[in-house]
C-alpha cells in the first residue's frame, strides 16, 4: 500500500550559490551506508553539488558514519579532528567548507556531535537524507542543522524522486535497499536504535528501481536490508509476498543476470526463500547468514531467539535445496559471560558448517544496549585470544574453499579492468574476485572460465569453453 505523496520539487536548474560546488562523501559501515551515500550524492547533484573523490576539492564534506562498534564511532571523531584543521586553514584563505555527519552516529548522538566537534555544520540521520539539500542550504546560511527525526517510510517515498535525479554512471553491479530497520533487538546491537523498526519498500518501487538499474547496464543486483529476509509486501495480485517471490519477479527483468541479498536473520529464512535457492538460477549460491555464537547460553543472552541446533538444521535445509551454496557468517567473541566452553561451542559450530567467508568481531559494549549493562564483561586479553583462534580457523576454511575451486569451470561476471594492463576482474558466483585476461570479454559480460589458481584474496582463471 503506497501512501499518496507530494511530488518532490524538482528544480529546473541548480539554485544559485551551489552551482559548481563539490561534495565528498566518505562512507563507513555496512552496504546500506554505501547505498545511502550514493543517494545523498544523487540528491545533492540535483542541487548543484557535483561529486568528487578528492576531499581537498570539496566544499561540502559528508561523513556517512557507523555506530556498530566503539572503534567505528571513534573513527568519526578522529576524522572530524582532521577536518576541523582543514576547515580552519581554508577559512583563513577565505574559502568556506561545510562539514556534515550522516548515518548511524548522527542518529545515535545527534547534537552531541556538534557539542564535541563544533566544526560540524550539519548532522543528518539515515532516514532524513531526502531533506539533505535543504539542510545544506540552511547550514550555508550559518545555521547549525540537526535532522534526526525519522520515519523510514518518508525516506522510501522520496527515493524514486531522488533516483530520477541520479546523474552518476554506475558499474555492472548495484545495491538496492528493499528493507530497512530491525525489530530483533539482539542485546549487543545498536541497529534497532539507529535505523528504527523494520520497514519494507513496496514491490512497485523496488521493481521500478531494478528496471532503471538494468537499463543503465547493471547485470547483478544485491538486495539490501538489515533483515532483508524479513522483507514482505503486497504483490501485484494482492497476495502477500516474501523475499522469495520478490526475487522471482526481479529475475524476470531483462538484463538482470544475477541476484543476491544481504543480510539475513536465521529466524526469517522461510520455505519460499529456501525454494528460491533451489529453483531460481539467477539467485547466486552464496548466503550471508550470521549466527554470532555457537553456544545456546550465549545465544539466549544475546536474544537471538534461535539455538545452535536450529541454525545447523536450517543450513541443512538450505544445502539440500542448493548443494553448492557457500555460507558466510558473522561472529562475536567475548559477549558478557562467555566462557571457554561457550567459545569452544562456537568453534565446533564453525567446523560443522564450514564457511567460505566470515566476519568476526570482539564484543564492543554499546551505550543504550542491554549487553553493555551485563555483569561478567570479558577482558580484552581473552577477547583477543579468542578472536585470533576463531579467525585462524575461519581463514583456513576460506582458503580451503578457494583451493577447492581450482580446476573448476564457472561463469564470471566481468566487473572492471584489472590492476595490471591486459586484465579484467570478474566476480564468481560465490562472490570472489577472479582475475582473467581481458580478451575474455567486455565489462558486463558473463563469460565461461576455468579457475587455474587460488591467491590469498582472489582467484585466477583462463578463458573457458562454453558448456
Ligand atoms: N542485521 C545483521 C547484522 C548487523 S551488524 C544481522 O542481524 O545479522 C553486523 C555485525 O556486526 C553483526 O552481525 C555482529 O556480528 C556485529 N556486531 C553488532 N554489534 C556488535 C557489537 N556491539 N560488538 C561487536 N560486534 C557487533
Ligand atoms: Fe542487530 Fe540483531 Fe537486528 Fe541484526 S538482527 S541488526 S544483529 S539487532
Ligand atoms: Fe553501522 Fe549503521 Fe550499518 S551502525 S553497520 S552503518 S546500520
Amino acid at each position: 500500500m503506497e501512501r499518496a505523496h507530494p511530488q518532490m520539487p524538482e528544480p529546473a536548474a541548480a539554485p544559485s550559490g551551489s552551482a559548481g560546488k563539490k561534495v565528498f562523501v566518505k562512507t563507513y559501515g555496512c552496504q546500506m551506508n554505501v547505498y545511502d551515500s550514493q543517494r545523498m550524492a544523487d540528491a545533492l547533484a540535483a542541487d548543484g553539488y557535483g561529486p568528487t573523490e578528492i576531499m581537498e576539492e570539496a566544499d561540502l564534506i559528508l561523513l556517512n558514519t557507523c555506530h556498530i562498534r566503539e572503534k567505528a564511532a571513534e573513527k568519526v571523531y578522529s576524522a572530524l579532528g582532521r577536518l576541523r584543521q582543514l576547515k580552519e586553514e581554508r577559512a583563513l584563505a577565505g574559502r568556506e567548507t561545510l562539514i556534515g555527519v550522516a548515518g548511524c552516529v548522527a542518529q545515535a548522538e545527534g547534537e552531541e556531535i556538534i557539542r564535541r566537534s563544533p566544526a560540524v555544520d550539519l548532522v543528518i540521520g539515515p532516514q532524513t537524507y531526502h531533506r539533505l539539500a535543504s539542510a545544506v542550504t540552511r547550514a550555508r546560511g550559518g545555521e547549525k542543522v540537526v535532522e534526526t527525526e525519522y520515519a523510514i517510510e518518508d525516506k522510501f517515498e522520496h527515493l524514486p524522486a531522488l533516483q530520477r535525479k541520479a546523474v552518476r554512471a554506475r558499474g555492472v553491479t548495484a545495491f538496492l535497499t528493499v528493507q530497512e530497520g530491525c525489530d530483533k533487538f539482539c542485546t549487543f546491537c545498536v541497529v534497532p536504535y539507529t535505523r528504527g523498526s523494520e520497514v519494507s519498500r513496496p514491490v512497485v518501487q523496488i521493481v521500478a528501481e531494478a528496471e532503471r538499474l538494468a537499463e543503465a547496464g547493471v547485470r547483478e543486483i544485491t538486495l539490501l536490508g538489515q533483515n532483508v529476509n524479513a522483507w514482505h509486501g503486497a504483490g501485484p495480485d494482492g497476495s502477500e509476498w516474501g523475499l522469495g517471490q520478490l526475487l522471482f519477479r526481479l529475475a524476470e527483468i531483462p538484463g538482470i543476470a544475477r541476484l543476491r541479498y544481504t543480510t539475513s536473520h536465521p529466524r526469517d529464512m522461510d520455505d519460499a526463500l529456501i525454494a528460491a535457492h533451489r529453483d531460481l538460477g539467477t539467485l547466486m549460491p552464496y548466503l550471508h547468514l550470521p549466527v554470532q555464537s555457537g553456544s545456546d547460553r550465549i545465544l539466549k543472552a544475546m536474544n537471538r531467539r534461535h539455538t545452535a541446533a536450529d541454525y545447523l538444521r536450517l543450513i541443512d535445509r538450505i544445502r539440500a535445496a542448493r548443494p553448492d551454496i557457500a555460507m558466510s557468517g558473522d561472529f562475536i567473541v567475548g559477549f558478557p559471560g562467555e566462557t571457554d566452553a561457550d567459545f569452544e561451542d562456537t568453534m565446533r559450530l564453525i567446523k560443522e558448517v564450514t564457511y567460505a567467508q566470515a566476519f568476526s568481531f570482539k564484543y564492543s559494549p554499546r551505550p543504550g544496549t542491554p549487553g553493555a549493562d551485563l555483569e561478567f564483561q570479558v577482558s580484552e586479553a581473552v577477547k583477543d585470544e579468542r578472536l585470533q583462534k576463531l579467525q585462524a580457523l575461519l581463514s583456513r576454511q576460506q582458503s580451503a574453499f578457494a583451493a577447492s575451486l581450482v580446476g573448476r569451470d564457472m561463469e564470471l561476471l566481468l566487473e572492471k579492468p584489472g590492476r595490471m594492463p591486459g586484465q579484467r576482474v570478474g566476480r564468481s558466483p560465490w562472490l570472489q574476485p577472479v582475475i582473467v585476461d581481458e580478451t575474455a570479454g567486455e565489462i558486463g559480460d558473463i563469460v565461461n572460465v576455468r579457475i587455474t589458481q587460488a591467491g590469498s584474496n582472489s582467484l585466477f582463471a583462463e578463458i573457458g569453453v562454453p558448456a
